[in-house]
C-alpha cells in the first residue's frame, strides 16, 4: 500500500501543538454578513501585503466565501473566547449577538467591534487544496486599536492567553 504519511488523527494531534491566534473571518454574501472562526490564517507577502485563510470544505459558508469579492480577518482579544465559540457554532445568529460595522474597503467583510486588529482584504486568488480552500487576500486597510491587547490563543484544543509578556516601552 502506498505510504501517504501520518493519518488524519496524528496530523491533527500534531497541529494542536501549534498555538495559533484566533480570528473571525467575515465577508458579505448577497449583502448579508457571514463569518467563521479561523486559526488557519497567515501572512504571505509584505509588498504587496497579502494574507491567506484556509476554509474547510465542510463549512456551510464556504461557497459564500468563494463568491465574495473579499474578506476581513478580525483578530480576537484574549477576553473573546465566547465570540470564537459563537462563530464556530452551526446555525448560530452570529451577527445579532455582536457589534460590528461595515469595512472601509468595499470588497471586505464586517469589522467586529471586539477585534483589536483587522485586515480588510480583496480576494486575489482562490486555491482548492486537499479538504480546504485557500483564499488569498490583498490587504487594503489594516489597523490595531492598541498594541497592549493580548490575543486569544488556541492551543491543544483549548483557549489560552499569553501571560509572560509586556509591551515595548
Ligand atoms: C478555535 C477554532 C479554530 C477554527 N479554525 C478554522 C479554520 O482555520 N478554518 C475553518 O474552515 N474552520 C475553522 N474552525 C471551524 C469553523 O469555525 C466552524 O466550522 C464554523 O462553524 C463554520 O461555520 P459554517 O459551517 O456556518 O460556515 C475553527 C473553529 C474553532 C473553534
Amino acid at each position: 500500500m502506498e505510504d501517504k504519511g501520518i493519518g488524519p488523527d496524528a496530523f491533527k494531534d500534531l497541529m494542536s501543538a501549534v498555538a495559533s491566534t484566533v480570528t473571525v473571518v467575515t465577508a458579505y454574501a448577497d449583502g448579508e454578513p457571514i463569518g467563521i472562526t479561523v486559526t488557519a490564517f497567515n501572512s504571505v507577502s509584505v509588498d504587496p501585503p497579502i494574507v491567506l485563510v484556509c476554509i474547510d470544505k465542510v463549512a456551510a459558508s464556504l461557497d459564500a466565501f468563494l463568491t465574495a469579492d473579499g474578506f476581513t480577518v478580525n483578530i480576537l482579544p484574549s477576553t473573546a473566547s465566547a465570540v470564537s465559540t459563537l462563530f464556530a457554532t452551526k446555525d448560530s445568529e452570529r451577527f445579532d449577538a455582536v457589534a460590528w460595522s461595515d469595512p472601509s474597503v468595499g470588497a471586505a467583510g464586517p469589522v467586529l467591534d471586539v477585534a483589536f486588529g483587522a485586515f480588510e482584504c480583496e480576494t486575489i486568488e482562490r486555491l482548492e487544496m486537499g479538504d480546504h480552500w485557500v483564499l488569498f487576500g490583498q490587504v487594503g486597510v489594516g489597523g490595531l486599536t492598541d498594541k497592549a491587547t493580548l490575543p486569544l490563543v488556541y492551543h491543544q484544543r483549548a483557549y489560552a492567553s499569553v501571560t509572560d509578556w509586556t509591551p515595548d516601552a
